[in-house]
């Protein structure tokens, strides 16, 4: 659209300022999710094996997605869990996965952030639809709103993989689970620990390992 002479002059200074308030923000919105502060500490991404491998009629693959970490704590409980009860199993980050033949289970799980299963789990799951429909599979969410584990919260944590799972309707997991997660402030950026705590989102490690070594338990990948 051109724009004529009179409708530039017509820009003015309170319409120059706006715009780069707007700039200012988007820029500042779009790093709040992407940087983080120099200072962070390293974060640890577990991966790890348990269980003999010469028994590999119980291979086990426990898969995460994470950002900070935290929900790798979770898969590795779970995985211990799981050796525990006679399987071998690999604790993995999705990304680092490449092929499910040599399982016989599969449990996938990922931490919410802006009320959505991380988008590179929910990406793993379409893509590999196919393969997981063929072994039991069972699926979990970490999450902040675990931190008041009430059975709201619950119903509403297991929610975030409603989506996920209407988007690979063949998949039909023997198992869900939720449990609250891990916030360390000192990783976020600037901005983004002020929406958290504009949000009242509270700080610390809500992980509830009995909870989560009692679903793994259960779990019929435990049988
Ligand atoms: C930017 C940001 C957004 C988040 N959004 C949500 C959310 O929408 N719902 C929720 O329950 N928890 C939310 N969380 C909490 C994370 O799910 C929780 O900290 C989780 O343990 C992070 O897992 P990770 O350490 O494996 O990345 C959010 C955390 C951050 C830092």
């Amino acid at each position: 659209m051109a724009i004529n002479k009179r409708g530039r002059e017509g820009v003015r200074r309170r319409d120059v300022l706006t715009l780069a308030e707007g700039l200012i923000g988007a820029v500042s919105l779009g790093a709040c999710f992407t940087a983080t502060p120099s200072h962070a500490a390293p974060i640890a991404f577990t991966e790890a094996q348990c269980g003999d491998k010469s028994l590999a009629d119980r291979k086990i693959l426990v898969a995460y997605a994470s950002k900070y970490g935290s929900t790798g704590g979770v898969a590795d409980a779970i995985g211990q869990t799981l050796c525990g009860k006679g399987a071998t199993v690999d604790v993995r980050l999705m990304k680092n996965v490449r092929n499910l033949e040599a399982y016989q289970g599969v449990v996938l799980g990922a931490p919410v952030y802006m009320g959505k299963w991380l988008p590179e789990a929910a990406d793993f799951v379409k893509q590999n639809a196919e393969a997981l429909g063929r072994v039991p599979l069972a699926c979990f969410v970490v999450c902040m709103l675990l931190h008041e584990p009430t059975p709201d919260n619950m119903a509403k944590a297991l929610a975030y993989l409603d989506p996920v799972l209407k988007a690979a309707p063949l998949l039909k997991p023997v198992g869900v689970g939720a449990f609250a997660g891990a916030l360390d402030y000192g990783n976020l950026s600037w901005a983004t620990k002020k929406i958290m705590q504009s949000k009242a989102q509270p700080e610390g490690d809500f992980r509830d390992w009995k909870a989560i070594h009692a679903w793994a338990e259960a779990s019929p990948l435990a049988k």
